[in-house]
């Protein structure tokens, strides 16, 4: 098990990212906040950050149970750190350094070198420099503008690097990682997926024992995943839910429901489209209807829940990203749970929740799915909102503008696979717009709906951009929906990134 201590850097997901690809399992957590079984873990790496040392306000980790005895991977704040506070200098660069270097390695026969050539390609993102060296430091590279790029501690398995080994960009940076955690620190690279649904599902035996779990399944592939696992451990003591709210896409409900029962789930499909549509009637501002959807969803599943008798566990599908405590730049990180109230929590809240991937980014939640054998097209399955075609239908809702944007979404989607164009898109969808526009069929005057298409690229949603995609597939896609869905006369194709757009319209 590795330690990263985050200071804050945008990169500190992707040094645990990289960690991951090396089949190691790391955990971050804040500067300032040491596990308490700090000696157990096998190695400790020190993140960026957006400080700079000098700041009175810089952060300070506690690394007294760590220097010297644990090997230590310190990377730009964490080197400056370590030079700053122990008999070195940092101070103001007297140029930026920002972007690709190129180190001269100084100590070739160092293994943390192991693999890497001369002049190998790094990422610098620093406006501090190290001028001295701390105590016992030995320097191992330079680059023109950055003397001590990389040096370590004489005595210690203490490493520290100006460069990010994490970011693309440093050619070796995998390698870099590899060297530290495997040779230098001897740390056994045995997190594969098959090791983590192995130990995952004992973990999950052991937990949960006799006692039922309900859980409530979306066609995603996070909830999917979390609720194979549930399955192995616990088998038909796992109660799965599957609520149609009325805005899935076309044939939806019934394909994924059929999948899931192939999967050998016990699932409990409920259609309450109608319910979600009630409440939805006359409700046009994005987040009166999102919170609207939340709220059926809540009273339908405790509906549900009720019906398993006896149950204690709520199964859920969280992901690491969504629990990692990030260290705010702003100050001291406040996380304000909105669970205080039990009291006025419907009952299903107030079960036990077991989150069996809370430890695992977007990928390995794949990978994971991948090696307990479920359907690579429902793992590679594009990202689909929670209020669903709710947020893609402009406006308020009636069964007929859920009816035409269905037919629209699946001849977009239905052709992204059939042009081999949906695995090169990250997110693709259809939004039916508020406005009529003018058109003509054959002699007649027409005057109805105009939809947009949009399909994004992205790594995790918070920043995209549009698809180029190739013309013939817009002409095609677009002349097959004005031809087959009635209603609609104008196609229109969104071209913008995110930010400043969004990626949903509301
Ligand atoms: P935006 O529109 O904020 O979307 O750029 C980023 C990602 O989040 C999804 N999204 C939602 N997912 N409930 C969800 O479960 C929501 O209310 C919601 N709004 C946006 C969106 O589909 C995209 O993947």
């Amino acid at each position: 098990n590795v330690l990263i201590l985050d200071f804050g850097s945008q990169y500190t997901q992707l040094i645990a990212r990289r960690v991951r690809e090396l089949n190691i399992y790391c955990e971050i957590h804040p500067y300032h906040k040491l596990p308490d079984n700090v000696s157990e873990f096998k190695a400790v790496i020190l993140s960026g950050s957006p400080f700079s040392v000098r700041a009175e306000d810089a952060p300070h980790p506690e690394l007294s149970k760590i220097r010297g005895k644990l090997p230590l991977l310190a990377i730009c704040y964490g080197a400056q750190y370590l030079a700053h506070f122990h008999g070195g200098q940092v101070a103001p660069s007297a140029t930026r350094e920002y972007g690709r270097a190129n180190l001269s390695i100084l100590a070739k026969d160092d293994v943390f070198f192991k693999g890497v050539k001369d002049g190998s390609q790094v990422w610098m993102s620093h406006s501090d420099t190290i001028k001295d060296l701390p105590e016992n430091g030995v320097r191992l590279a330079s680059t023109t503008d950055v003397a001590n790029a990389a040096y370590k501690i004489e005595g210690e398995q203490t490493y520290a690097i100006q460069f990010h080994p994490e970011v693309y960009h440093s050619t070796d940076g995998k390698q870099f990682l590899d060297n530290f955690l495997i040779k230098i620190a001897g740390v056994t690279p045995d997190w594969t997926p098959d090791a983590f649904v192995e130990t995952t599902v004992a973990e999950l035996k052991e937990k949960i024992g006799n006692e039922k779990v309900v859980l409530g399944l979306s066609g995603g592939v996070d909830s999917t995943v979390a609720a194979i696992l549930l399955h192995k451990a616990i088998g038909s003591n796992l109660h799965c839910i599957f609520v149609n709210n009325g805005l899935l896409r076309k044939d939806e409900f019934s394909s994924v429901l059929k999948q899931y029962e192939g999967m050998g789930l016990n699932v409990k499909g409920v259609d309450a489209s109608a319910r979600f549509l009630d409440a939805l009637a006359g409700k046009s501002d994005p987040e009166e209807k999102r919170k609207t959807i939340g709220n059926s969803f809540i009273e339908v599943f405790d509906d549900e829940s009720h019906q398993i008798e006896d149950a204690k566990w709520l199964g859920q599908g969280t992901i690491y990203p969504d629990v990692i405590e990030s260290v705010s730049v702003n100050g001291p990180s406040v996380t304000i749970k909105s669970h205080h109230n039990v009291g006025g929590l419907p009952d299903f809240m107030k079960l036990k929740v077991v989150e069996p991937l809370r430890m695992l980014f977007k990928d390995e939640v794949r990978r994971v799915g991948a090696s307990m054998g479920i359907d690579p097209l429902l793992l590679g399955r594009h990202p689909f909102p929670g209020p669903g075609l709710a947020i893609r239908i402009l406006g308020d809702i009636t069964p007929e503008k859920v009816r035409i944007l269905q037919e629209v979404d699946a001849i977009f989607i239905n052709g992204l696979r059939a042009h081999g164009l949906y695995d090169k898109v990250w997110q693709a969808g259809a939004i039916l717009l508020p406005v009529n526009t003018v058109g003509v069929m054959g002699d007649e005057r027409t005057y109805e709906n105009c939809v947009a298409l949009r399909a994004v690229e992205s790594t995790d949603g918070m920043t995209a951009d549009w698809v180029n995609l190739p013309y013939e597939f817009l002409q095609k896609t677009s002349n097959e929906i004005i031809n087959r869905v009635k209603g609609v006369n104008r196609v229109v194709y969104d071209i913008s990134s995110k930010p400043p757009a969004t990626i949903e319209w509301e």
